[in-house]
């Protein structure tokens, strides 16, 4: 083979070995990487305030949802667009106060960094964490 026939097999087996490793378009969502702070540790800490914490009182245990706030435990979203771990950090950030409220049912607008418990940033990342784990199994 000359030289301008073996460059030619080289381009075309690159570009068929990039084609395989593209993922099925319009197929089940791609097998998304875990978001770097979606942990065992934090989602255990995670746990442990939503459930001791203020969040249980309006979103149910294990954010099954309640009379006050949406279920968290499956892949419906009032306000949030995707469920994407930084979507859920911004929520419990920022809270939901009550003329942004989507559903009239739910009556006591979301505190700010869970309201009273204050939450440190390291514990909205846990929090968050728990969150995107119920919804993503
Ligand atoms: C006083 C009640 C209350 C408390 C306490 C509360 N929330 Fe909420 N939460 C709400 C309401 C109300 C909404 C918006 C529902 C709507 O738009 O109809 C909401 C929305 C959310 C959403 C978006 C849900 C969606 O469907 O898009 C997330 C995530 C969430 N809360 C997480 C938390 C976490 C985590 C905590 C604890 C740190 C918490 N909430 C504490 C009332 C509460």
């Amino acid at each position: 083979m000359s030289r301008p026939v073996l460059l030619v097999v080289a381009v075309l087996l690159a570009a068929c070995s990039r084609g395989a490793s593209v993922g099925s378009p319009g197929g089940a969502p791609a097998a998304a990487l875990l978001p770097a702070e979606v942990t065992p540790s934090n989602i255990a800490l995670g746990d442990s305030l939503f459930n001791n914490g203020g969040c249980v009182r309006c979103h149910g245990p294990a954010g099954i949802g309640a009379t006050n706030a949406p279920a968290l435990n499956d892949a419906q979203w009032l306000q949030l667009k995707t469920g994407a771990y930084d979507e859920i950090v911004g929520i419990i950030t920022s809270g939901v106060p009550a003329t942004a409220i989507k559903d009239p049912t739910h009556k006591n607008p979301m505190g700010a960094r869970g309201g009273r418990m204050n939450l440190t940033d390291p514990q909205i990342k846990a929090v968050a964490a728990y969150v995107y784990s119920l919804s993503h199994k």
